[in-house]
């Protein structure tokens, strides 16, 4: 049966071109599932968009000394083309400044207030003794008075998780200019957790086959729940839908109340484009849709607490009640996948520090497939992990290069050379039979991997079958069976099922490399589309809307957009039969390796320090 899978994948910050250990927390893993989806035939809307407001917008816009639009509109369009370059297959990638972004943010604010789970309260708020001005929670920074670390922010403690209030910091002070702030009163409205958690905890105990640790994570977070403040002393941000804060451009809604809306906001933005307003509703409001979400560990909690809660409120599901307003009743998360971090040589990612490999250096250099393949199997599914040149430079030398590209190249050239063409085989013997039987019983271990977001252990099965092929390349030696008239059958027989074996590779390989998978598909003789490729688009912002307040994104702004036509490519999940009598030519060679000095030095752009 088709089934409607979304895949939500978390929004990049539009404070910076992306680094490797972001896409590979969110991204690769992201596209290698929907591409999987897609190619057992389920339908698919993969969705996300840069996340454009919050402080670290401001932080960087100020040491860039440029405005703040200035600086999303130069990143959203630098992150874009990383992503897009990486082939991330979006159905949409957006925004969250577009007007229909501002009105769906502002609907389900106006659906929680009404309902009763958006509360007034006075709260301690951080203003700097200096300037006067209110400090944002991420320009404070403290001891966590949970875990005890340094360094902790305003908004939320890295080494613990735990989101904070600034005024709960131990020693704060302000990143600007160090000084200590000061907690004056000021009104704001606070997702009333607590009267959701009932339900929320309902929801959570539900879900089983969650990663255990984002299971575990997510179901102490219940322990704690108090109200959390959803606006901010801040001017640049989705206005507050209520009379009296309309208007009053120093209070917005804070950036996590917006930037996972962003899921249903991207929903409903493809579908307007894509000509049916209504197509959203397929992936949000039948029930039996499935939503996976994708990110970094620092995201849990905003995934399985504060979009749920969002969710539930806006329906009236929790303890005080509540009404349905404009999109119904719509789907929680099936399961909130996060991986852990990617560090490079045991120190964090991080562009302040220094401490970072551009995606758009690694793409310039080596192509996505050799990034989205160390990602696939040495990135941090279940543990952080570490990024070495050392590392990258062995898996795609001894595994992509030696293994599934010398495969694919030894195997055509010699049917080329010989035949001219894919060779009618003749009797199978048990050899023959046996690497046929491996590669098909292949697809459903990968499967089952790949639909549990076991990308590991997924392409690890996927290159024991690239192995044993070489292996039995090795054992059968075509190359001496070419030299012997009478053998000519066999050789036949045996480049047939090396063929076909590659075939089966390739499919099996083709979530997690699709540039390569189109370039083996061409090198088997075959036409057309096996794996598309996402493309950027130039939009304007003009979707019919209704909106409130000031400072609201300007109509008819143009902005670059990631979006594709998955559904006319080829590529599916089962054996396709390689075509005795099918052209051959000579093949280009696949994989470039790389040179073995990298390892040590790193190139220029990254240097090994
Ligand atoms: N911008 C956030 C970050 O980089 C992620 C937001 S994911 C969202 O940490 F879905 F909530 F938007
Ligand atoms: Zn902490």
């Amino acid at each position: 049966m088709t089934q409607s899978v979304l895949v939500s994948v978390a929004w990049p910050y539009a404070n910076g071109p992306r680094h490797i250990g972001h896409v590979a927390g969110f991204g690769v893993p992201s596209d290698v599932f929907a591409r999987y989806q897609r190619m057992i035939g389920n339908q698919v809307l993969m969705i996300s968009g840069t996340d454009e407001h919050g402080t670290p917008l401001l932080v960087q816009a100020d040491k860039e000394n440029v405005t703040v639009k200035e600086l999303a509109d130069r990143y959203n369009r630098q992150i874009v083309e990383d992503l897009a370059g990486l082939g991330l297959s979006y159905d949409l990638f957006t925004r969250t400044t577009t007007r229909n972004h501002y009105a769906v943010v502002q609907e389900l604010f106006k659906g929680l207030y009404e309902n009763g789970y958006m509360i007034k309260e006075t709260t301690m708020g951080a203003v700097s003794p200096s300037t006067g001005r209110t400090l944002p929670d991420r320009y404070i920074e403290g001891t966590c008075p949970l875990c005890g670390a340094e360094g902790a922010r305003g908004d939320q403690c890295d080494n613990c998780g735990n989101q904070l209030d600034p005024a709960d910091l131990i020693n704060p002070v302000s990143k600007v200019n160090g000084e200590t702030p000061e907690f004056v009163e000021t009104e704001h409205f606070l997702l009333d957790l607590p009267s959701l958690a009932e339900a929320l905890g309902a929801w959570l105990r539900d879900r089983e086959d969650w990663r255990p640790n984002v299971l575990k994570f997510s179901l102490n977070l219940l322990e704690d729940l108090r109200p959390r403040a959803m606006t901010r002393d801040i001017d640049w941000g989705v206005p507050v839908p209520v009379e009296g804060w309309e208007d009053n451009n120093a209070k917005k809604l804070y950036v996590w109340f917006d930037a996972v809306i962003g899921y249903l906001s991207s929903s409903i933005e493809w579908a307007w484009r894509s000509g049916n307003p209504d197509a959203w509703k397929q992936w949000w409001q039948d029930p039996a849709a499935e939503g996976y979400y994708f990110m970094g560990k620092d995201n849990i909690t905003f995934h399985s607490q504060i979009w749920p809660a969002e969710l539930l409120g806006y329906a009236g599901r929790g303890a005080k009640g509540g009404q349905l307003h404009k999109y119904g009743e719509i789907n929680l998360p099936t399961e909130v996948v996060s991986s852990e971090f990617l560090t490079m040589s045991g120190s964090k990612f991080s562009s302040s520090k220094g401490v970072v490999i551009y995606v758009k250096d690694f793409l310039a250099e080596f192509g996505p497939d050799p990034l989205r393949y160390f990602i696939a199997v040495a990135g941090p599914e279940n543990t952080d992990t570490d990024f070495t040149w050392d590392e990258f430079v062995r898996r795609v030398n001894n595994e992509l290069a030696n293994g599934w590209g010398n495969l694919v190249n030894r195997t055509v050239s010699m049917a080329h050379k010989n035949f001219g063409e894919v060779p009618t085989p003749g009797e199978l013997s048990d050899a023959d039979t046996a690497i046929l039987d491996l590669a098909a019983r292949t697809f459903d271990i990968v499967g089952e991997n790949l639909a549990l977001s076991k990308f590991k252990n997924g392409i690890t099965a996927a290159m024991h079958v690239v192995g044993e092929a070489n292996a039995y390349i090795a054992d059968q030696e075509p190359w001496k069976l070419a030299k012997d008239e009478s053998q000519r059958e066999r050789l036949a027989t045996v480049l047939w099922t090396a063929l076909q074996v590659v075939s089966d590779c390739n499919t099996l390989l083709t979530p997690y490399l699709p540039h390569i998978a189109q370039q083996v598909h061409e090198t088997l003789g075959r036409e057309g589309v096996w794996a598309a490729r996402p493309e950027i688009h130039e939009v304007s912002d003009d979707m019919p809307v209704e909106l409130v307040g000031v400072g609201l994104p300007e109509e008819g702004a143009t902005y670059p957009v990631i979006t594709g036509d998955y559904t006319q490519q080829q590529a599916v999940w089962e054996r396709v039969d390689v075509i005795p009598g099918t052209p051959l030519s000579k093949p280009a060679p696949l994989i470039q390796k790389l040179d073995p000095e990298l390892a040590e030095t790193g190139p220029e752009w990254a240097p090994v320090q």
